[in-house]
């Protein structure tokens, strides 16, 4: 597989409308932004190449991750159409369980995802096919301040993929789901 093939989530029109808003807004902010990137950019693109950490965040894909507990399942239509399940740490679990906000320092929330195909064995049955991402996200809040104390990370057969596509993710998880302290899995029960 590609790795640097720009995996995105679809971007809802709720989605859409919030982001056009907030690039109005934030013109000058978004003007400068864009100078740091455009400043940094090929030094980190050339860090992402050669380790596993992902671009501008730092995050790596957290050891054990396989055994930790499901959060919930997600299906995401066309044109991605995954199958996806969210996992947590212990801190995750515990911060659910007890319904704290925000997530605790130390917090880790990982999303597996697989193309959504169907069973040739039973044809109204969906059975992940190839997997596609493992994404990550960890709650710290004096390292990630200026993304509201999250980190992220998107990887493709383990390696994490451009910049570019890690400069999409706090956008749209603060654009949709700030008031869940930017996480949008709720905890299947
Ligand atoms: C256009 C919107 C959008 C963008 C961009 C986006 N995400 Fe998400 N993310 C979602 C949605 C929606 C979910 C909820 C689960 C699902 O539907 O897959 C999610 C869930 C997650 C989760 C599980 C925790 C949670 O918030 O539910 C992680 C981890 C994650 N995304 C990481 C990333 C990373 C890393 C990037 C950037 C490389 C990124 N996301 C970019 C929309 C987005």
């Amino acid at each position: 597989m590609n790795r640097n093939n720009t995996t995105r989530h679809a971007c809802p029109s709720s989605c859409r409308g919030t982001l056009a808003k907030l690039t109005g807004l934030g013109l000058l902010a978004l003007a400068a932004a864009a100078g740091v990137f455009a400043a940094t950019s090929s030094a980190a693109e050339e860090d992402a190449k050669t380790s596993d950490a992902s671009p501008l965040y730092g995050v790596t894909i957290p050891k054990g991750y396989r055994q930790w507990q499901l959060i919930a399942p997600a299906i995401e239509a066309e044109p991605l159409n995954e199958l996806r399940v969210v996992l947590g740490n212990a801190k995750a679990i515990q911060a659910y369980d007890q319904g704290t906000l925000p997530f605790p320092d130390g917090t880790i929330l990982t999303k597996l995802a697989w193309k959504h195909v169907q069973s040739p064995e039973f044809a109204p049955a969906s059975i992940p096919g190839a997997a596609t991402t493992v994404q990550v996200m960890v709650k710290d809040s004096k390292k990630y301040a200026a993304t509201g104390g999250c980190g992220f990370g998107r990887f493709v057969d383990g390696k994490p993929v451009d910049l570019t596509q890690h400069q999409t993710c706090f956008a749209c998880h603060q654009a949709l789901v700030k008031n869940h302290d930017y996480v949008f899995t709720r905890h299947a029960r």
